[in-house]
This record gives structure tokens, C-alpha cells and sequence, in this order.
């Protein structure tokens, strides 16, 4: 086990009814704008909510963050903060609206243009204090200091992780989910079944805890995703989702493991160059990785066939193939489309998101072991 160093300051407020919570979180008198996308909140009655929580409380509303939170969008509410000498942020949403929160935290308390510190992960900026109310289980960003930000104009899309970024406080009420489209629960189910899958097929560096953990969170998706795609969600099955994908990101599993990241980084480029959901470019890229960086990962690959998925029977390489194969049928059952193909996505776009890698000397995945030629062979596998 590697050593590490963990800490999470970040409060969870979780169950029914815990918006109202709020009222004790902040002050009267406290100066907040509260963050939000295109308008679900209005139609769900969580805005509404989170309003008569926040009584005696000015607040400034910044709506319109669109999914996969946009520089140009984010840097007016920095100019509005500066302006108006904002005390506090209030995301309410999802990971787009949570990221875009970290980035206006941030981004109003640095100098220079916030661009700077999503190229240089060394430049780690003060931040305004914020807090969020949760609408989709998929990003763990309410309970982690990362964010992900898109550039249209350049059809870029680059993380950041700021320790001056974690939420001071995250309300997740599972009824707020009840809302969510059935593609947005999709998206989460992959997405949280991709952030655990990244910490924990590695290297086997005997960590038993926190790869019992990430196997849980993986059987708990697969038991819970059937329940989740009804027509009506239990309130117990959206408690489960919602504790499970928070678990997902928050560091926990990440305690003195190897961590991977290349479908992450491979997929938020098909994201920048193509507009797909960040939950669709993991469910392509994932089982390429799979495939592509099966002797590297082959002793997790191997307990991930016989703890997550039952497989005990044929050859090594017979149970690694099985066990991609199961995955690859579990995204396609909560409706995905697995190939990039089925997106009309082709040649042209691997051969820009290899230049681009190369350009950047990006050798990404556990010790850097996807090189440029890695991913060219992962985005070709899964066509
Ligand atoms: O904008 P509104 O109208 O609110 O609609 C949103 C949006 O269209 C809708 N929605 C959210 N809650 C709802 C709801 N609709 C009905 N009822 C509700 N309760 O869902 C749509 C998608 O929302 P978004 O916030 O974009 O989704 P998600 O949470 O999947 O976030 C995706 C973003 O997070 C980044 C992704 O790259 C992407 O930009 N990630 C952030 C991470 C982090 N901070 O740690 C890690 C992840 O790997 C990921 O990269
Ligand atoms: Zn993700």
C-alpha cells in the first residue's frame, strides 16, 4: 500500500427533507449567489425550497450554467462576485453546476485570468467559501475538491483539483432525484461504476479494504441499476444511488492505490470535440482500456471477473475477456451506446485526440503507462 495522506473536510447533510437545513448553514445577512442550470430546479420545486431556507438571506441568482460548464458562462458570475463582494456560493444541481462553483470560487479570488490554473495543476488559487445542494448522483464533485471545465470556443476540457475547493457543506436529499430523466440516471449509473473501476483496476498493491469498498460500490450499481430505470424510483433505491456515487469520488477508495484516468481523459475529449454526456464517453472508452492494457492490469482484472461478477471458470485470459464483456452488457442495459460508431464518430476524431496527446506529452493511466499509441490503440478497439 502506498502512503497517503487523506483528508475531507466536507459535511454531508443527507436525507429527506434536509434541504430546509440550509437556514442553519447560512446567516442572515450573508451576501450568497446560488448557482443553477437551465431551469429543472423550477420545474421540481427545489428551488422553491432552497428559497424558503434562505429567508433573511440576499441572495443574487446566477442560472443558465449548462451542462459541461462553460468558461465564458462561469467567468460573468467571477466579474459578479468581484463586483458585488460575494460572501459565500450556493451550487444547486449537478456536477456541472457543483464544477462551475468551484471554478467562480476560485477564479474570483485569483489575479490573473482562471484559465491559467486549469493548464497549471501547480497554481492552486484561495477560494470563496460555498456550499451545494445535490440534484444528480454521478460526479461526486459535492463531496471532492475537483472540478472539469469546457472551453467552446477552443473544444477543450480540462480538470483542476484545488484543496481550497472542497464544499463546506453538501445537502443530498434522494427525493430531488425523483425528477431525473432517465438518461441523467444512465449517465450517473456509468459514471460512478467508471470512478470506482479507476481506482481499483490498477495495480494489485494488496489494499484489501479499499478494494472490498470499490467492489461494493460496483455490485451495489449493478443490483440497484434495474430499480433505478423504472418509471418509479423508491425513495430507499435513490438513497442508495446517491450514497453510493458520492463514495465513488471522495477519496476514500483512493487510499494508497494506483489510480488510472485514462478513460476519463480520452473521454473528455470525445466530449469537447462531439458534445456526448461525460457518462456515454466512459461507457465507449472504458472496455477499450480493458482490452488495450489487459497484461498491465491483469491480476485486477482478474479479481474485478471473480468478486464483481462471479467468473471462476476457464482460462485467465477467458475470465478477463468474460468480465469485459459483462461490463460492456451492463452499460448497454442501462442504455448506452458503446461504440464510437453508434455515435458516428470515426478515424478523423481518433487521429485529432492522439495529436492532441501528443502534443501535450500526455502519457496518462496508473505510472503513465497509456502512452499516445495506448490510447490510438484503445479509441481503434472501440469503433
Ligand atoms: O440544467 P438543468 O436544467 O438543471 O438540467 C440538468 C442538466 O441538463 C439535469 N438535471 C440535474 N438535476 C436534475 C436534472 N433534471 C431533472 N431533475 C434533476 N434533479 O441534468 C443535466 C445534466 O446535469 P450535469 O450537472 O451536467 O450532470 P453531471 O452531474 O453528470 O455532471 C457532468 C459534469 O461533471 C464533470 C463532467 O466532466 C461534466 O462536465 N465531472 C466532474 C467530476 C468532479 N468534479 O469530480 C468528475 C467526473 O468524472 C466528471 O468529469
Ligand atoms: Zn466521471
Amino acid at each position: 500500500m502506498h502512503n497517503f495522506i487523506f483528508r475531507n473536510p466536507v459535511e454531508l447533510i443527507f436525507g429527506k427533507g434536509q434541504i430546509s437545513k440550509l437556514s442553519e448553514k447560512i446567516a442572515p445577512g450573508t451576501k450568497v449567489m446560488m448557482t443553477f442550470g437551465g431551469g429543472s430546479i423550477f420545474k421540481n420545486g427545489i428551488y422553491d425550497q432552497v428559497k424558503a431556507a434562505l429567508k433573511g438571506v440576499e441572495v443574487i441568482e446566477f442560472g443558465g450554467i449548462e451542462a459541461n460548464p462553460d468558461y465564458s458562462t462561469l467567468m460573468k458570475a467571477v466579474e459578479i462576485c468581484k463586483k458585488e463582494k460575494v460572501d459565500m456560493l450556493l451550487a444547486v444541481g449537478g456536477g456541472s453546476i457543483i464544477d462551475g462553483t468551484k471554478f467562480i470560487a476560485a477564479g474570483t479570488k485569483y489575479e490573473g485570468d482562471p484559465w491559467e490554473f486549469m493548464l497549471d495543476s501547480s497554481i492552486t488559487s484561495e477560494a470563496i467559501p460555498f456550499g451545494t445542494v445535490l440534484t444528480l448522483p454521478a460526479t461526486a464533485s459535492e463531496m471532492n475538491c475537483g472540478a472539469v471545465i469546457s472551453r467552446r470556443e477552443t473544444n477543450e476540457k480540462f480538470a483542476f483539483h484545488n484543496p481550497n475547493c472542497f464544499p463546506q457543506f453538501s445537502i443530498l436529499d434522494p427525493t430531488a432525484i425523483y425528477s431525473l430523466p432517465k438518461r441523467q440516471i444512465s449517465n450517473g449509473i456509468v459514471d460512478t461504476y467508471a470512478h470506482t473501476l479507476e481506482q481499483y483496476l490498477t495495480t494489485d498493491i494488496d489494499t484489501k479494504v479499499m478494494d472490498r469498498f470499490a467492489e461494493g460500490l460496483l455490485r451495489t450499481l449493478v443490483e440497484i441499476a434495474p430499480d433505478l430505470l423504472k418509471d418509479e424510483r423508491s425513495y430507499d433505491v435513490c438513497a442508495n444511488f446517491m450514497i453510493t456515487a458520492t463514495m465513488g469520488l471522495n477519496g476514500f477508495i483512493a487510499m494508497g492505490v494506483d489510480e488510472d484516468w485514462a478513460t476519463h481523459m480520452i473521454g473528455h475529449e470525445l466530449t469537447a470535440l462531439h458534445g456526448l454526456d461525460h457518462g456515454v464517453t466512459l461507457a465507449i472508452v472504458h472496455p477499450g482500456v480493458m482490452r488495450v492494457m489487459k497484461e498491465e492490469k491483469r491480476a485486477k482484472l482478474l479479481k474485478y471477473a471473480e468478486r464483481v461478477w462471479d467468473i471462476k471458470e476457464g482460462t485467465e485470459d477467458e475470465r478477463i475477456e468474460a468480465a469485459v464483456v459483462k461490463t460492456e452488457e451492463f452499460y448497454r442495459s442501462v442504455g448506452m451506446k458503446i461504440k464510437l460508431s453508434e455515435h458516428n464518430i470515426g478515424e478523423e476524431t481518433i487521429n485529432t485526440i492522439v495529436k492532441r496527446f501528443r502534443d501535450r506529452k500526455w502519457n496518462v493511466g496508473e505510472h503513465g503507462i497509456v502512452t499516445p499509441e495506448k490510447t490510438e490503440m484503445i479509441l481503434r478497439s472501440v469503433l
